[in-house]
């Protein structure tokens, strides 16, 4: 089993470490929740443990049952999890079913109005800047990454959504949007990365379109806990 060794960065969510493969790391996922770019601070006891389990039991399904290749390659406790080390596109890559958060302010749109057809769009991952919204022409001007690459993330995006949005319903929940991070291992293949969890998605129950995600953290709603848990509890049933 890998071992972990010296710290090489410690993220808002996640610490993350080197192991003896130079190819490898060590994702470590913390309770620290943060939103507004780092304004608002908090803890979410037990956040770290399920989404690691959810980010690991989703990366698996994505990879098996959609074909999409992610840097996930075992499960190593509650809050550990072994990846492939990638080198971060520096994108936010979103995708929207539903209109929520920024949108909603954006285009001037209630939330929970349900979208004709999927929404993505591009954040530059840059907290000094408030990662900026950006487009195509931006991303290709500043080489934050290659033609091929971009062409590549929007149709894994699309796919990835496609399945998680069948998954979601069949368990009761409504995915309104969701982050996702890819990145590039070291033979120069691209791979999903970071994480899919309720501080990533915007999770509401199907039917009563409660709320089941971090909004809930960043909106001062209560039941923080309770709503990750829940999520947890659908996804694994009476395996939890
Ligand atoms: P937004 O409506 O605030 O732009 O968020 C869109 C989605 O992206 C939502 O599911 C939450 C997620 N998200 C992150 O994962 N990290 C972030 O820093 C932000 C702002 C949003």
């Amino acid at each position: 089993m890998a071992t972990k060794g010296r710290q090489m960065y410690e993220g808002k969510a996640k610490k993350v470490f080197e192991t003896d493969d130079p190819t490898l790391c060590i994702v470590s996922y913390k309770d620290d929740a943060t939103a507004f770019n780092g304004l608002k601070k908090g803890t979410i006891t037990g956040k770290g443990v399920i989404n690691n389990r959810l980010t690991n039991h989703l990366m698996e399904k994505l990879e098996k049952e959609a074909g999409i290749p992610t840097h996930f390659v075992q499960e190593l406790s509650d809050t550990d999890t072994l990846v492939r080390k990638v080198s971060i596109v520096p994108l936010e890559v979103i995708v929207r079913n539903t209109v929520a958060g920024s949108l909603a302010k954006r285009v001037g749109k209630p939330e929970g109005t349900v979208l004709p057809c999927p929404v993505l769009e591009f954040c530059y991952k840059d907290d000094e800047l408030g990662d900026p919204m950006v487009n195509d022409y931006h991303i290709l001007a500043m080489g934050w990454c290659s033609a091929g690459t971009l062409s590549q993330i929007k149709d894994y995006a699309l796919r990835i959504n496609d399945y998680l949005v069948s998954y979601f319903r069949q368990i009761g929940i409504d995915l309104i949007d969701f982050k996702l991070e890819f990145g590039i291992t070291n033979d120069g293949k691209l791979v999903l990365a970071d994480e899919i969890s309720p501080d990533t998605c915007r999770f509401w129950d199907s039917r009563t379109h409660e709320k089941l995600d971090k909004d809930r953290f960043r909106r001062d709603l209560g039941n923080v806990e309770g709503a990750y848990r829940e999520v947890l509890s659908r996804v694994f049933g009476d395996r939890t």
